[in-house]
């Protein structure tokens, strides 16, 4: 019988992330301050955040111990599978062997509680007493929720109201958790009746609720803001997922020569693919994809330029691939990679030509998804729709060119309180859409007056 999937036992969950900062071809240039243009220091980003999490922003240490406490709240879905899909490979007919990560498996449904968890735990050993995040499709928020629980932290989520209204279940999901979730733009912050004023009908971004949530919290002493995604520090948690992978792939006898996931901030992709960026770094030969939406091009249409994270201009300028920060997405339903920017880690491995990005339409990307539920059961989130629909193009590739490429993605989540979506996709009310340059270049005429990094690319 065929091996069709690899655990690690619970023994083998790594004890360390992995710093991709440590192996950087190029050294990444410093967050600005948002009022002086200056660096960021540690004490500018103070009230948003716990010291042990800035100083992991900034860390060069190749390896970073995961404290126990952390390590023991993995252990509730860590170490995840790894499967091969069998299935997808009969289907297509491709000499290719397609692996994925299952990271479904976690009681959020996600990848996101690899980070939710630690941040939590950093902010309860540093004194918080709530946190403010914003969420897209909600994943986001319904992990935080849950992990703020088990820490016994309050927890207060935006989600971005096109979401909120596609996905009600992610909302009842983060109520049964304990967290509260405001619909944003909201009449709450000043952020959010600002945008209200201009547009009543604005179906939110993530932009404008990350500055709805960080205004709230650098006014409360006892609140920290939650980011579950773009940051460094983001990157570094998720890698415990591309280090079990690199143990499961060598008891398969494989090497990956294509890596893929999907990318809104960058964060499951990152996880699987940094360590294996560290060995394309040292010499190996792999290609490794992130995938967005035609509808939110920040990889591929986006140039590399410093941007706020946020629509209200509250974050500091990072430097990265972005469409400016006022730029609003179409409401597709892949509503995690609807972000006008990209993690700087990962923006500058592309500038490095150690990542390579491609952009897939909305409709190949159910077309995929359905594909997927129909070989190998699973039904994957929207965002991870993505990522089948590029391995689904390189599997056919391979058996054009007939080689037996090993293709390895991360099943960043499942998509059971997405139905929604797959309804509307089956019941043909899903459309792509074109996005125009004029309305890029309208987001991208807000961010020509900032300072501009030595690698800009506008
Ligand atoms: C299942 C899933 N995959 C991917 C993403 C995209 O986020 P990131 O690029 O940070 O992994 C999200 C975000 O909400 C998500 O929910």
């Amino acid at each position: 019988m065929q091996t069709k999937k690899i655990f690690l036992p619970e023994s083998e969950l790594p004890r360390q992330w992995y710093n991709v900062a440590a192996d950087m071809p190029t050294p990444m240039e410093p967050p600005l301050h948002p009022g002086t243009g200056q660096p960021v220091g540690p004490e500018d980003l103070g009230p948003i955040f716990p010291m042990p999490l800035i100083e992991q922003e900034v860390s060069q240490e190749r390896f970073i111990d995961i404290p126990e406490e952390v390590l023991e709240k993995y252990l509730i879905w860590r170490p995840t599978p790894l499967y091969r899909a069998y299935g997808l490979e009969k289907f297509l007919d491709t000499p290719a062997k397609i692996y994925f990560k299952n990271e479904g498996v976690s009681p959020a449904g996600s990848h996101k509680p690899n980070t939710a968890i630690a941040q939590a735990y950093y902010n309860k050993i540093s004194g918080t007493k709530r946190i403010l995040t914003e969420t897209g499709a909600g994943q986001w928020g319904s992990a935080l929720s849950y992990c703020t629980a088990l820490f016994g932290l309050e927890c207060k989520v935006y989600m971005v109201k096109v979401s909120y209204q596609q996905k009600p279940y992610r909302r009842m999901m983060m109520e049964t958790w304990g967290g509260t979730c405001v619909a944003s733009p909201s009449t709450e912050t000043e952020a959010g009746r600002k945008i209200l004023a201009q547009n009543p009908d604005s179906p939110g971004s993530l932009g404008i609720a990350i500055s709805e949530a960080v205004e709230v919290a650098v006014q409360d002493d006892e609140a920290k803001y939650s980011l579950g995604s773009v940051l460094n520090h983001v990157m570094l948690h998720q890698t415990v997922n591309g280090l079990e992978c690199q143990k499961q792939m060598a008891v398969t006898g494989d090497y990956p020569d294509v890596i893929i996931g999907c990318a809104g901030g960058g964060s499951n992709f990152a996880g699987l693919c940094f360590p294996y960026v560290r060995d394309k770094v040292n010499g190996k030969d792999i290609d490794i994809i992130g995938v967005e939406p035609t509808a939110c091009p920040t990889m591929t249409r986006g140039p590399f330029a410093y941007d706020f994270g946020d629509n209200n201009q509250m974050t500091p300028l990072l430097p990265m691939h972005t469409l400016g920060h006022t730029f609003v997405p179409e409401g597709i339903h892949a509503g995690g990679l609807r972000y006008h920017g990209m993690a700087p880690l990962i923006s500058q491995l592309i500038l490095d030509n150690i990542i390579r990005p491609v952009a897939v339409p909305q409709l190949e990307t159910f077309e995929a998804g359905i594909t997927f539920a129909r070989t190998e059961g699973f039904i994957s989130a929207p965002e991870t729709t993505h990522a089948v629909a590029e391995v689904i193009r390189q599997a056919k590739q391979a058996k054009e060119e007939g080689k037996e490429k090993v293709i390895l993605f991360n099943w960043s989540g499942h998509g059971l309180v997405d139905m929604a979506a797959y309804d509307a996709y089956l019941s043909g009310k899903l459309a792509d859409h074109e996005l125009a340059q004029e309305e890029i270049q309208r987001a991208l005429n807000d961010i020509e007056p900032l300072p501009k990094p030595k690698q800009y690319t506008g």
